[in-house]
């Protein structure tokens, strides 16, 4: 055994923190490398619905260490509450369970200021960030002036860090933004005292990551956010800032490509995006509300860290191609399968119209996406209830050759399909040995 690549497919939000859970029970390190707590990962413990931030979700897994790996940005102030909360209902995140890498970044406050204030300028064309300060912190670390989760193991250091990270973002918010400043005693304080509670969480994870590659033990990836945000590969500028696609597990984690041997591709039946930017196949009216639900229910299409309804659409495979592409997918896990139930016939998207010409690429350019128009085959709709589905033979005829029409496509097998919120509406179509 080695690396899984857990990634979302689409626009984020596809269902990976319940994969990422069922992956964990047979993997002895659980890891994040991208990102920060712009992601919210749902998980179901026993009876209640957790979301986690920026702890790996398969942290329930007791057997499994966790890490948030290099290519990260934390935000300790977060992490604090997501732990306490976590370990509340038996996560039992200790210094020995829980590793935090030294080359991580830390996200300040400073970024969630800088990330308000650039949205607020941008008006109209904003990027509908979750203003988590996600875009600041990795502009600070490309331009080598960010503080790194290593330097909470030298206060005094750190603390002249911090002020440094404040006054560089006052002097921006109140010349650029017209802003007051942030109190940096203030935020000092606060974060020498966080530093002193997570420094003995930090480790060389990398180290920790061969080790197990090593012993031939089973290292679960779990990407945040999805292919279509990543910074380089996704309908840039209306992208997260980081690396979410399976090439970000070598650089967020420190592992060559030949250690990641299962890319899983996490997609959802149909579509959705929350923030701006093109999405061809998206809906609008009843039909956008049909796939998204009232919000009453958790799985309901609302996000899970700031509470936006999402934007909803029909399955884009055009996209989804493009995603089993780029990150080199082995297999594809489809989720909520059965909010389908009932809508005939089923629209799937397998081209684009651009410039009244047929294409069959995914065009990331943002504004030639923009432009594209969608060109559906209509696949028969089943009206069963499918929840209660146990394998692919109890599924109706019309929902497997929804599933046919995906391979097909794509190319690429899909391994599991859920039906379902519960661990149990989850099965098995074609081997993958993901047990
Ligand atoms: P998970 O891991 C869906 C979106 C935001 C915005 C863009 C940039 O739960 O799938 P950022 O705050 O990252 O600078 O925002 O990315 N976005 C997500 N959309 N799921 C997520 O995470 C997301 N994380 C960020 O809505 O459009
Ligand atoms: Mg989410």
């Amino acid at each position: 055994m080695s690396v899984i690549a857990l990634i979302g497919a689409q626009w984020g939000d596809e269902g990976k923190g319940h994969i990422a859970d069922a992956l964990a029970a047979q993997s002895t390190i659980v890891a994040r490398y991208n990102g920060g707590d712009n992601a919210g990962h749902s998980i179901t413990i026993g009876d209640t619905a957790v979301r986690t931030h920026l702890v790996p979700a398969g942290a329930f897994h007791l057997q499994a260490t966790c890490i948030l790996g290099a290519g990260m940005v934390i935000n300790l102030h977060s992490l604090a509450h997501e732990v306490d909360e976590l370990n509340g209902l038996g996560a039992n995140l200790t210094p020995a369970r829980l590793k935090i890498d030294r080359a991580a970044q830390l996200l300040l406050p400073g970024h969630i200021a800088l990330d308000g204030a650039d949205e607020a300028q941008l008006g109209a064309d904003a990027i509908g960030t979750t203003r988590r300060g996600i875009g600041p912190a990795y502009t600070e670390k490309m331009s080598r002036l960010g503080v790194r989760a290593g330097l909470m193991a030298e206060p005094d250091v750190f603390a002249d860090a911090v002020r440094g990270h404040v006054e560089r973002t006052n002097a921006r918010l109140t010349r650029d933004y017209a802003q007051p400043p942030i109190d940096a005693d203030a935020v000092v304080a606060e974060y020498v005292a966080l530093a002193a509670r997570f420094a003995p969480h930090l480790a060389d994870t990398t180290a920790l990551v061969h080790a197990a590659i090593e012993r031939g033990e089973r290292v679960l990836a779990e990407g945040a956010q999805g292919t279509l945000l990543d910074i380089d590969h996704g309908t840039y500028p209306y992208v997260t800032s980081s690396s979410t696609i399976a090439g970000g597990v070598c650089i967020g984690l420190g592992v060559g490509p030949r250690h990641v041997t299962r890319v899983i591709g996490v997609a959802k039946a149909f579509c959705s995006r929350v923030g701006g930017g093109p999405f061809p196949t998206e809906l609008h009216d009843e039909a956008a509300a049909r796939l998204r639900g009232t919000g009453a229910n958790p799985w309901d299409e609302f996000g899970s860290t700031t509470g936006r309804p999402r934007r909803t659409g029909w399955l884009d495979l055009v996209a989804l191609k493009y995603a089993a592409r780029i990150n080199g997918l082995t297999e594809i896990v489809l989720t909520k399968l059965d909010i389908l139930t009932g809508i005939d016939p089923l629209p799937v998207c397998i081209a684009y119209s651009y410039r009244d010409a047929p294409i069959t690429h995914f065009p990331s350019d943002a504004s030639i996406l923009s432009q594209c128009q969608p060109i559906y085959s209509e696949l028969p709709g089943w009206e069963e209830n499918i929840s209660v589905a146990q394998s692919v033979e109890d599924l109706p005829l019309a929902a497997r050759v929804y599933l046919l029409q995906i391979e097909s496509f794509t190319g690429v097998q899909i391994s599991y399909v859920s039906v379902g919120p519960e661990r149990s509406q989850v099965f098995e179509v074609h081997q993958s040995g993901m047990s």
